[in-house]
């Protein structure tokens, strides 16, 4: 039996290969400090926790609607109506199994092949993989370093065709840490004035920022129904493993989100939904307690990276990954992965694993302990070392 040929155009997200690589390596007895996955290290919140052991009790244990428990719906639609500074009810709410089914599903129902996708490149591996398998055309586009990682917004003009259909946004991003200056948001809503084009704003990591408060573009004039806010509790509350997200989008793709819902999952697990509606509505200290944790790490991380030859690391304005310029190291950013895993005994990611603007960066999530992150450095600069002769090594 063969696979289907759109099986062909799916991709994966490479940070799951190299923990199977580390994994093996401390089998062996090698100590490897873990900066290549995106989660927080952190326990979800007890009362969180205590929401959803509450829930199994009472009996929150059956199907529920496909769109999502009505509460949990109000509630997600007030928060979002608070912090982006837009009015929008329950009947735009769609609460899935995590923040991906909200890239799959919308695209699933917008977009048709040989319609153009406009994505961050590097950005989160699932964006082009969607783009591919939807069989419509990837157009990258380049995020710049000088510019915080934000677009280059004249290079975007000249991308709009006829043909977009969909842009993707993405801000605190992954993997750069960037945030979009509010400026260059209001900039791209107004480019997109009188375009019958689509935003998927992917939000995640809305609530892990460090200065400037992101804005989403959804609160731009006529943006609203343009627009598909992407997030969820897995980054905010560290609730990887719940499995719930949700995306807020006009009432005419809610319909036919729930059709894709009810043919492939029926819908989100009853009881962490109770479990969420804890999340938005209780306290919130935990979060915060989380981001200064996040952002006394990222500052010691940059400034420890910064100072190791050939490292140049802006410092990130949200999310938890430190996504460093590695070109001056003259090795190759697929290579450096490999030796500072091997050597150095340091997961991290290539930079080229988010796309091919992201050659010669290499990707660390700093979502580990101060100690381990500190240590890290350490294992890094010994092996930096090295390099010269790995470098003129690999070149024989
Ligand atoms: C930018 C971005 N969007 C979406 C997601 C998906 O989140 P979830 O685990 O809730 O599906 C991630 C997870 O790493 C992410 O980094």
């Amino acid at each position: 039996m063969k696979l289907a040929e759109r099986m062909s155009r799916i991709g994966v997200e490479s940070a799951f290969d190299v923990l199977v690589r580390a994994r093996a390596l401390e089998a062996r007895g090698k100590r490897v400090v873990h900066l290549e996955i995106g989660e927080p290290d952190f326990p979800t919140p007890a009362h969180i926790v205590a929401a959803a052991k509450q829930a199994l009790d009472d009996g929150w244990t059956h199907y529920g609607p496909t769109q999502g428990l009505p509460d949990l719906r109000a509630t997600v639609a007030a928060y979002v109506s608070r912090t982006r500074g837009i009015e929008v009810g329950p009947e735009r709410v769609s609460i899935v199994p995590g923040g991906k089914p909200i890239i799959f599903f919308p695209m699933l129902a917008l977009v048709e092949p040989g319609d153009e996708v406009i994505y961050p490149n590097p950005g989160f591996p699932i964006y082009e993989s969607m783009i591919r398998f939807m069989g419509a055309i990837p157009v990258p586009m380049p995020l710049v370093e000088s510019r915080g990682f934000s677009f280059d917004l004249g290079l975007l003009r000249e991308k709009l065709s006829d043909k977009t259909r969909l842009i993707i946004l993405n801000s605190p991003q992954n993997p750069t840490g960037g945030v979009i200056p509010a400026a260059d948001v209001a900039a791209i809503a107004e480019m997109l004035a009188g375009r019958d084009v689509m935003v998927l704003s992917d939000e995640i990591y809305s609530r892990i920022v460090y200065g400037e408060q992101p804005v989403s573009i959804a609160s731009f004039p006529g943006m609203l129904e343009k627009t598909i806010i992407l997030d969820g509790f897995s980054k905010t509350y560290a609730m990887t493993g719940w499995r719930m997200g949700y995306g807020v989008m006009p009432t005419w793709l809610v319909d036919a989100v729930n059709k894709l819902m009810v043919n492939s999952n029926s819908c989100t697990a009853s009881f962490t939904q109770r479990a969420g509606i804890a999340a938005l509505t209780g306290p919130q200290d935990e979060v915060d307690r989380m981001v200064a944790e996040l952002r006394r790490r990222r500052d010691a991380f940059c400034a420890g990276l910064n100072s190791i030859p050939g490292f140049h690391c802006t410092v990130p304005g949200g999310a938890f990954y430190a996504f460093a310029n590695v070109k001056e190291t003259g090795m190759d950013s697929r290579l450096l992965e490999d030796y500072l895993l091997n050597e150095a005994g340091v997961a991290c990611l290539n930079g080229g694993a988010f796309g091919r603007y992201g050659e010669g960066y290499i990707r660390f999530s700093y979502a580990n302990s101060y100690e381990n992150l500190m240590a890290a450095v350490e294992m890094i600069r010994q092996a930096s070392v090295k390099w010269e002769e790995h470098v003129a090594s690999c070149a024989r």
